[in-house]
Parts: structure tokens; sequence; C-alpha cells
């Protein structure tokens, strides 16, 4: 089968840049960052600063590198130790630079479900300080809004604060990994500054359901910053007309941030139409934001594998993850109504049943 439609579900990092960010990063007014001159940059940071309710921002490469120079200011002595998820993606999908670049020890904690972590558990992982002899220093805890790994779960502001004062009793700093802070802000209905409020820093992604095609924003105090700015350049993350790039995040911050309700209005949609399907499952009521984990019944014909290849048949990509018998979909700006539509169609006509795949090669 030949199709010239394509439907791209890897991720909200796919995304192309638009003609509006296109003409905005010709005419971007540029100068050395590095040198702190850039004023393209210096823009987008203080818009930055100002929705998440913070002293200050930094524009750095990538997300993986904004949680990286967080743990790093918050743990500035080798052999810290740091609280977070067992699904986080710091933990699980950052290459373990904390540990690697750092010399930062993780602690880790179970995800629950919802992406949450028990509070009495995070607790009761904190070190005791009059053992230093003994334990690394606990320094931090990590938080990640939405939780990705969950499929996209809300942490609330309830949750949040709640986690904050914890911290602070212990003398422990909050980092969240706000890579789709604004997703979770939009889900919750809250104002961004709001969600983070107990956070002493955040590192946010304008290259995923905002849409910009490069960069991260951290942001924090100004005394985080300045620490910030520093392991930015040790890392080579210290960029010169970087303008270029701040040009086309303005635009995704301040025309994309109101296009998040449609998505998770879109991957609901999905999730339902795709739940529906004989042989599919999705549980739709953990679909709160843009991602949508589509697991196939044990009694399919097929595994993750051979839908995938099947579905790329008709143009519509997606990603094997969370094993042989899941998908991962993630919804982003451009992917519109009529694709959700399409995509549905596409399962469909997909022969979801037959013979389950344990039993096949038992045939002779
Ligand atoms: C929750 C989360 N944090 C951090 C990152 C890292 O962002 P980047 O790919 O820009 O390094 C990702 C990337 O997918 C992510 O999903």
């Amino acid at each position: 089968m030949v199709t010239t439609k394509r439907v791209d579900l890897r991720s909200d990092t796919v995304t192309k840049p638009c003609t509006a960010m296109r003409a905005a990063m010709a005419a971007a007014e540029v100068d050395d960052d590095v040198l702190g001159n850039d004023p393209t940059a210096l823009r987008l940071e203080a818009e930055m600063a100002r929705i998440t309710g913070k002293e200050a921002a930094l524009f750095v490469p990538s997300g993986t590198m904004g949680n990286l120079i967080s743990v790093l200011v918050h743990c500035d002595t080798r052999g810290s130790e740091v609280i977070l998820g067992d699904g986080s993606h710091i933990h699980v999908y950052e290459n373990g630079g904390i540990a690697a670049i750092g010399g930062v020890h993780s602690r880790t904690v179970k995800n629950n479900e919802d992406g949450t972590m028990d509070l009495d558990e995070i607790e009761a992982k904190i070190r005791d300080p009059r053992l230093e002899l003994l334990y690394p220093n606990t320094r931090l805890i990590c938080l990640e809004n939405s939780h990705a790994n969950s499929g996209g779960r809300c942490l609330s502001v309830d949750y949040t604060d709640r986690v904050g004062e914890l911290a602070k009793k212990h003398g422990l700093k909050l980092h969240i990994d706000g890579a789709r802070i604004f997703n979770a802000a939009v889900a919750l209905g809250v104002p961004v500054h709001r969600l983070v409020q107990a956070a002493d820093s955040v590192s946010v992604c304008l290259s995923k359901g905002l849409g910009a095609p490069v960069g991260s924003v951290i942001v924090g105090s100004e005394s985080f910053i300045a620490k910030a700015k520093i392991l930015r350049k040790a890392l080579g993350g210290g960029m010169r007309q970087v303008g270029i790039l701040c040009s086309a995040a303005l635009l995704a911050v301040q025309n994309n941030a109101a296009k998040l309700e449609n998505d998770h209005k879109n991957a609901k949609t999905l999730a339902v139409g795709l739940n529906e399907i004989k042989g599919l499952k999705v549980n739709v009521a953990t679909v709160e934001t843009n991602i949508i984990y589509v697991h196939l019944e044990e009694t399919s014909c097929l595994t993750a594998e051979k839908l995938y290849k099947k579905l790329q048949q008709h143009g519509v990509v997606v990603v094997m993850l969370g094993g042989p018998y899941s998908i991962r979909i993630v919804i982003h700006h451009q992917i519109s109504e009529s694709d959700v539509q399409y995509t549905i169609s596409c399962f469909k006509v997909i022969e979801l049943h037959g013979l389950p795949c344990y039993m096949q090669d038992f045939v002779v």
C-alpha cells in the first residue's frame, strides 16, 4: 500500500517551525549571548521568568542540559544525593548524566501510576545528616510535571506544595522537570507560576508542546541562574547569536501555549476512539494531557512491532515504548482533528485479531 499522508505521532518534539517562526528567526536581533548581550535571548528569559514567577531565567540548548545544570547547581558537592522518581526522565533517559558528570547519587522512590511519589516514602529516603560519615548528603528532591512515563499525568498544586514543604522542613531544594509544565498548567486550569511556586528551580522545554524548534529555559533565583550560567558554559551550552533560536521560542510561548488545550482534546478523542476498537486498550481516564499509551490485548494477533509497521504503511508514525504490547502516541499542535480521525480509521482496518502471537510459533 502506498500513502502520501503522514501523521507523525512519535512525540511533541517533532513539530516543524511555522512560517512566522522562520520569519522571526530571519529577522531576529542578535548579539553574543555568552557575553550576555543577545537582546532576543534576554527578552525570552525575562518573559519566562515572568510566566514562572521566578527572579531569573536562562536559555539552554535542551531539556536534558536544563535538568543537568539545575541538579548540579543544587548538588554542588560531589557525593550529594537527589531523591527522584524511578520512572522520571532524569533517572531513566538522561544517560545518568547527573552521576557521570556531577558525581550526584540518585535515590529513587517509586512513581505511582499518576506520576506522584508518596510523601512518606520521600521523607523516609532523606538521609540522616548525623550519619554523614556513612551516608551521601541529601540535597534535592526532583518532581516531573507533567509526568511523561506515566502518560502525561499532572501533579497538582496541592501535591507540589506539600513536596515543597517537605523539602523546606529538611533544608532541601526542590527542582521540577517541567518539560511539559505548560501542558500541566493548562490541564489543571492554573497559571504556570502558581504550579511551580514551591520549586527552587524549573526546567521548561520550549521544543515540545510549545513547538519551538530548539531549546529549554531554566528558571530560579538570581543566584541560582548566576551559577547555572557558569555551568552552562562549562558544559558547552553557551552559544553566541542564540537570539535566532530564542525568537522562534518567544513566538512559541506567545502563540502556542493557548493551543495546548486543543491538543489535550484531540488526545482524549483519539484515546476514546482507540479504546472502542476490539483488541486495543487505552485507559481513557488517565489521558490528562497529550500523551496516550495504547496496549494490545493479550489475545491480539499483533505485537507492538508488527502494529508499528502496519501503521507506518498508512503513514501513521508512533513509538514503541512500554513493552512488546504497548505503543506511545503524542499529540502536538500540528496534529489536526482530521488527523485524529484518520488515525482511528487506520487502526480500524488493521487486523488486530486472529491467532494470538504467543500461539503463532506453535502452528506448523
Ligand atoms: C519529561 C522530560 N524531561 C526532559 C526531557 C529532555 O528534553 P530534551 O530532549 O530537550 O533534552 C524530555 C524529553 O523528551 C522529557 O520528556
